[in-house]
């Protein structure tokens, strides 16, 4: 899990001075759009961006704990806040998030420097909840809360790419995962709010929309109404037929998919429109069926496999990506292989690749055949081998290619440089000055020729600019 931290873009004027506020992001772009949220209200308030989290006046850490390390983390950081607090007790410090939600009030006794713990459902509640600290109380909510539609504009970090939550939760019950435990029931926001959102940041010069849900297929089942045709109204293929002409987004993209319930209906909503991207985040965690099992799942590798075909069919040149875990308690020796063979058939553009972390109150942490250290350490390794080697054999297809980039900002790296995307979402570098007196900026959409391929990124020569509709 990498940790990021809030950047420009504030859309709200503020409303009273208080002091300057800094937040550190860990785990996935669920916890990344709630940080652009809670940095909306926090300047609607009145704060303003701090330098760095050493002198700032208010520190929140939004925290994951999908796996042990990720938690450990947070924990190392609070220690060092907590000594700040000590010397400058005026220092407001929020731990958000789903370690937030997992340890609730044990948090407070650990650190009882902290000022408020707040599970994710409460991001939109922020202001509330800091009013209330205010008033000199230790504040914990980590009760079931329904979340309620966004009132506060977020402070988005990129000025072209924003994310959109589509639904919140997740209802599944895989035997390994404490999404469900932290993130609560499933609720699906109206598509009608969905769009204004969109509508609202194409108008602000926003070029991409990511539609984020941990089971994005899960859309619309938590709403009211049934369609004449006895379907429910809105599944996610509707939504994405309802969303895909907002005027000025050029690209829209939707993560993450669950094999068990993706359907053909949604490889063709993706196939017929043409702002939707060709690529498709779909973790399959094994290639084992005993071992999906295991999991609860919910689906078997054949099923994975033809997903796969269906998708290659329909849109041959699609990225597909995926998440896998290795070293699931009892996993064999020949059941790993099947997750290395099952890597290798499909050609995954990007895997993202983890051991098994037993997780507390899940019910695989508590089953007798945990696998050891060195297990977990040796597969990993031999996967992540794997992974890049087939990346690196999907990245060979662009060279001598025309790619689409949508540039995103400067390569870090190398500021005469821009960094954009290609619509199956390579990471793709190129001179952001072609020396014809007009220099490409973020948020255009550029024609690259590619010239170097490397595993998960491209390199190529700026031909010219596209439109966007
Ligand atoms: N909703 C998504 C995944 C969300 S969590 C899905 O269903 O696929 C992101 C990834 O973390 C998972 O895909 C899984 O590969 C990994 N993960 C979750 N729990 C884990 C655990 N206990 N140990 C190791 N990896 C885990
Ligand atoms: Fe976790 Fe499974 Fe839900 Fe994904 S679908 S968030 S892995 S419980
Ligand atoms: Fe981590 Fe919570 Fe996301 S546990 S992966 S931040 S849903």
């Amino acid at each position: 899990m990498t940790a990021t931290v809030s950047g420009p873009q504030a859309d709200q004027a503020p409303s009273a001075r208080r002091g300057s506020y800094w937040i550190t992001t860990f785990g996935c772009q669920m916890n990344k759009a709630d940080s652009e949220r809670m940095a909306g209200i926090l300047e609607a308030m009145g704060y303003t961006p701090g330098v760095d989290e050493h002198t700032a006046d208010l520190v929140l850490y939004n925290t994951c704990t999908i796996r042990d390390n990720a938690e450990q983390k947070v924990y190392s950081y609070l220690g060092r806040q907590a000594q700040r607090k000590r010397a400058n007790p005026g220092l407001t410090l929020v731990v958000a998030g789903c370690v937030a939600q997992q340890e609730g009030e044990s948090l407070l006794r650990r650190v009882p420097e902290l000022d408020l713990v707040m599970g994710p459902q409460h991001a939109n509640r922020l202001e509330t909840l800091l009013t209330r600290v205010e008033t000199g109380q230790q504040v914990v909510a980590t009760d079931e809360h329904h979340i309620l539609e966004d009132i506060t504009a977020a402070r988005r970090d990129s000025a072209v790419c924003a994310w959109v939550n589509v639904i919140y939760g997740c209802n599944e019950h895989c035997t390994y995962c404490v999404v469900p435990a932290v993130r609560g029931r499933e609720q699906s926001r109206l598509p009608e709010a969905i769009r204004l959102e969109m509508e609202g940041l194409a108008a602000r010069g926003f070029r991409e929309v990511t539609l984020l849900g941990q089971n994005i297929d899960a859309y619309g089942r938590d709403l009211p109404g049934i369609t004449a045709e006895g379907r429910r109204a809105h599944t996610l293929t509707d939504l994405l037929r309802e969303v895909h002409d907002v005027r000025g987004l050029a690209r829209i993209r939707f993560a993450t998919s669950h094999p068990r319930y993706f359907t053909d209906r949604l490889i063709d909503a993706c196939a017929d429109l043409p702002k939707v991207c060709e690529h498709f985040h779909i973790p399959f965690q094994s290639g084992d069926d005993a071992v999906l099992r295991a999991m609860a799942r919910g689906y078997t590798v054949e099923r994975y496999r033809r997903i796969i075909d269906r998708i290659r069919q329909r849109l041959p040149d699609a990225a597909i990506s995926a998440d896998v875990i290795v070293a699931f308690p009892g996993e064999t020796d020949a059941q790993y292989r099947h997750t290395l063979d099952l890597i290798e058939a499909i050609g995954f553009d990007q895997v993202n690749t983890a051991a098994y972390s037993p997780r507390p109150g899940t019910p695989a942490a508590d089953w007798p055949d945990q696998l050891p250290e060195a297990v977990k350490v040796e597969r990993l390794q031999e996967l992540n081998a794997l992974v890049e080697r087939v990346a690196a054999e999907r990245s060979a297809r662009y060279l001598g290619r025309r790619e689409q980039v949508l540039a995103e900002g400067v390569n870090p790296r190398d500021p005469d440089q821009l960094m954009g995307r290609t619509r199956t979402n390579r990471l793709t570098f190129f001179a952001a000055d072609p020396g014809d007196g007009r220099p490409y900026a973020p948020g255009d959409l550029v024609d690259v020729l590619i010239e170097t391929v490397r595993p998960f990124s491209l390199s190529g020569r700026p031909l010219g600019r596209q439109p966007v509709h």
